[in-house]
């Protein structure tokens, strides 16, 4: 799939003032600094369309990016930043939550993990949320660039080994990705065209 355009709609912390069309759309979720902006910016080839930063804690709010006028992709803040207070913590944490819950036209979640770091708990936690709430979602690991290949199959195959112990089946799907060189881009949007289809075909919602 080519993306023909991407366009920002809106920013809020309110489940109910997301956009109202029945629209299929996929959201960014992860710790802080994991990389969901600018896996944003890397999939519609637009640099500055997500806000990123070196720093952690950039994106605070649900953002609703319009993709080639029939679907959606969606920035959300990232878990697990040691800095923020306890406050906006619980703040984040529940729109969050009410996101996942209530959000109809969620068809799919994206779980992005740095591919570097060993499993970490609170991203085992979210999946496991998500598993026990049936969302469906997929894993995406970022950040390849940074390490050899080799290295990255290893890791893949370490975090497998983790999800099975802590009692998944098997391994969820996944993609290896880099928003510096564009790695995993075109199965990405292959897999998101894919659902699309059926989900205009089947008038999923
Ligand atoms: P929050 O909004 O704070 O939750 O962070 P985020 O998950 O949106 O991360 P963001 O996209 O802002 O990226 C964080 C930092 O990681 C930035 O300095 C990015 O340039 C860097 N980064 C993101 N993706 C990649 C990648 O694939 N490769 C490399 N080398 N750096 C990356
Ligand atoms: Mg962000």
């Amino acid at each position: 799939m080519k993306i023909t355009s991407a366009e920002f709609i809106i920013s809020n912390s309110d489940v109910k003032k997301c956009p109202n069309e029945p629209l299929p759309e996929y959201a960014f979720i992860g710790r802080s600094n994991v990389g969901k902006s600018s896996l944003i910016n890397m999939l519609t080839g637009q640099k500055k369309l997500a806000k990123t930063s070196a720093r952690p804690g950039k994106t605070q709010l649900i953002n609703h990016f319009k993709i080639n006028q029939n679907w959606y992709l969606v920035d959300l803040p990232g878990y697990g930043y040691a800095k923020v207070s306890k406050t906006t913590k619980a703040t984040f944490q529940k729109f969050i939550t009410e996101y996942f819950e209530k959000r109809e036209q969620l068809v799919c979640g994206f779980v992005l993990i740095d591919i570097r770091l060993e499993a970490q708990k609170i991203d085992l936690e979210f999946i496991t949320y998500l598993g026990e709430s049936e969302i469906p979602f997929c894993i995406i690991f970022t950040k390849a660039d940074k390490i050899g290949k080799v290295k990255a199959q290893q890791n893949v195959a370490a975090y497998r080994k983790k999800l099975l112990a802590t009692g998944w089946e098997e391994m969820p799907q996944y993609f290896i990705t880099s928003s510096l060189n564009t790695e995993g881009k075109d199965e990405l949007l292959t897999f998101i065209d894919e659902i699309n289809e059926s989900f205009h075909s089947n008038k999923l919602l």
